[in-house]
């Protein structure tokens, strides 16, 4: 893959307050290539907002300690950026969507006067030309009477549409990276499914690299190409999605296919991950999944790194087989 939208490499970060530090991000391996939808998937906890936020440099300065590695987007060094520079990228090159909407919307303003702001803050539109990409940005999120809606508050709009109306807003400048941050967690499942086709569709249409962040394999397993497993802010798994959810390498990847009711095999029994999520604290020098490991043994008393398992995708785990990296 020659040009990247996105390529973190090696990004570890803390959290240090009154003394103490957390690590947070260990290690963190991951690429977008343009139009590819990547997902992150990890339990509550494993890093996958701080790695969102950490891509347009939103995490808190005073806490925020980078100790290794770079972001690269679209080429630019976001880390070695200064706040000015990485402030034009938001919205305009890198847009969001988080997982409740009305948190994106301003309660108070019409859904057309919202959109035109965004329109004409990220373009260099006339007032009637942002007017009328309000209408045709609403249309394009599949809104079926836009000139409705246009008038209308979000409280007005169902949770789907008014997620609709941010994805709306999120895509309006074109930008070249999409993060949707557990987009669909607060939707019930059919709208889920909408959402979803609906990104897939706009990342296909305008060659958008979008991140999708999930604690949910289905929702992965149906929007993505390629999906990093991440458990307590460390890559465990990355690879091709059918690879890596067919034939989960890492016993985490493995125990969380077996906890989703969907995937699972359907004769084998739901089981929660058993033992206790890591104290970021106080990080193991080992593997960081050995506490809670069925397969442990001694060579995980060392910390894996990430390398080429027989499937092409990447594993960190000694237990796997791998060809060097
Ligand atoms: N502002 C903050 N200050 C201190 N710690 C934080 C802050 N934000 C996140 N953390 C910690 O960073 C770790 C990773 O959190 P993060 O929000 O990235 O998890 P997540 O994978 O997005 O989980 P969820 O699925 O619940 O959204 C957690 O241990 C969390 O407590
Ligand atoms: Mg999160």
């Amino acid at each position: 893959m020659s040009e990247l939208v996105l390529e973190i490499k090696n990004l570890s970060l803390s959290f240090d307050t009154q003394g103490a530090s957390a690590s947070i991000l260990k290690n963190v391996e991951l690429h977008i290539g343009p139009g590819e939808i990547v997902g992150l998937v990890g339990e509550s906890g494993s890093g996958k907002s701080v790695t969102a936020l950490a891509i347009s440099k939103l995490l808190p300065t005073q806490i925020t300690k980078f100790s290794s590695g770079s972001i690269v987007f679209n080429g630019i060094d976001i880390l070695a950026s200064s706040e000015t520079e990485v402030a034009k990228l938001r919205g305009k090159r890198i847009g969001f969507v988080f997982q409740e909407p009305m948190t994106a919307l301003n309660p108070t303003m019409t859904i057309g006067k919202q959109l035109f702001h965004v329109i004409r803050r990220h373009s260099e539109l006339t007032k009637t030309e942002a007017l009328a990409k309000v209408r045709t940005a609403l249309e394009e999120v599949l809104i079926s009477k836009p000139e409705v809606v246009e008038n209308q508050y979000p409280f007005q709009l169902s949770g789907g549409m008014r997620q609709r109306v941010v994805i709306a807003m999120a895509m309006a400048a074109n930008p070249t990276l999409l993060i949707a941050d557990e987009p669909t967690t607060a939707l019930d499942v059919t709208v889920q499914a909408e959402i979803l086709n609906l990104i897939a569709k706009l990342a296909k249409d305008h060659g958008t690299a979008v991140l999708l962040i999930s604690h949910d394999l289905g929702v992965i397993a149906n929007s993505c190409s390629r999906v990093t497993v991440l458990y307590a802010g460390e890559v465990v798994e990355s690879g091709i999605v059918s690879e890596v959810l067919r034939k989960p390498q890492h016993p985490y990847t493995q125990a969380l296919i077996k906890s989703l009711p969907d995937i699972a095999d359907r004769d084998s029994l739901l089981e929660t991950i058993a033992g206790e999520f890591p104290d970021l604290r106080n990080r193991p020098e080992g593997c960081i999944y050995a506490p809670r490991c069925p397969k442990k043994f001694e060579a995980c008393e060392v910390r894996p790194m990430l390398r080429i398992a027989k499937d092409l995708h990447s594993v960190a785990c000694w237990a796997v087989e791998t060809t060097e990296k």
